[in-house]
């Protein structure tokens, strides 16, 4: 195994940091890193937008839902879809672009843009023996998020991003089983098969909680899904979604 894939293997979200600052190089090689990934048609549909500024991250971390990680960390990154730049382009080029920004193909370009990045930022801070969490609390205020971070038209802060020096390495999840997850020349859609997967699954992270919490914890992976979708969230993002010029025909 390479170290390249020892590092995507030992993956773990970080939640809490030391109070040591990334420096302005270690960001933008993590920036940088960023920019390296694949993007469709070299469209490059995204923004990051760094926090330095200490009563910003400190309202991010409210308007996260009191996610403590989201304020002190050693930098927040915010992952932005963008296609506020193809606009300008429009200008410059004098075309009319207005109706295919509105797209849903374009908003997926975005969206797909900005995780291809993202993900290769994350990768490039555990490479550097950093710690990483995602956070997609953002998206539970993206109104005042956007206010706060002078979001204009063609841009949706999409989920934060907090990079630091790890306090102590968590445990590592464990994920779904590879044969549910990859399926060989068609889609494998066999309820049994894939039920019982699920179940071999749920014992697995049922001992993976009992384990950390001295028993505490009982839940499996079924449960979790179960409770996470039993009902509809965030329902104010169709809106935000196309009042933000995304999504729209
Ligand atoms: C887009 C995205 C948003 C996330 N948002 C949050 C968040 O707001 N807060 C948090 O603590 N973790 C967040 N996470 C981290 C997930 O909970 C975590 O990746 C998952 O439970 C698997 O754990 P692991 O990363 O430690 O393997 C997010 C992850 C992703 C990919």
């Amino acid at each position: 195994m390479n170290q390249i894939i020892e590092t995507i293997l030992n993956h773990r979200s970080i939640r809490k940091y030391e109070d040591k600052p990334l420096t302005d190089e270690q960001i933008e090689v993590i920036v940088r890193s960023a920019q390296a990934a694949a993007t469709s048609s070299y469209v490059q549909a995204y923004t990051i937008i760094g926090i330095k500024d200490k009563e910003k991250k400190k309202k991010l971390a409210e308007l996260a839902g009191n996610q403590p990680y989201v304020e002190k960390n050693g930098h927040l990154l915010i992952f932005c879809a963008d296609l506020h730049r193809h606009q300008l382009v429009a200008e410059m080029e004098n075309v009319d672009v207005s109706q295919a920004l509105e797209t849903t193909e374009c908003f997926m370009i975005a969206l797909i843009d900005a995780a291809l990045a993202a993900q290769n930022a994350a990768l490039a801070a555990e490479s550097m023996g950093l710690g990483i969490c995602y956070i997609g609390g953002i998206r539970n205020k993206l109104v005042e998020v956007s206010e706060l971070l002078q979001i204009p038209i063609h841009v949706i802060p999409l989920f934060g991003m907090t990079i630091g020096y790890p306090v102590h390495n968590s445990d590592k999840k464990p994920r779904l089983p590879f044969e549910h997850v990859y399926h060989e020349d068609t889609y494998q859609s066999n309820s049994s098969t894939l039920k019982a997967q699920l179940e071999e699954y749920n014992k697995t992270i049922k001992q993976y909680y009992a384990e950390r919490t001295h028993g505490k914890r009982q839940d499996t992976w079924t449960s979790q899904m179960a409770d996470k979708f039993s009902e509809p969230k965030r329902l104010y993002m169709k809106d935000y979604v196309q009042n933000q010029g995304f999504n729209k025909k």
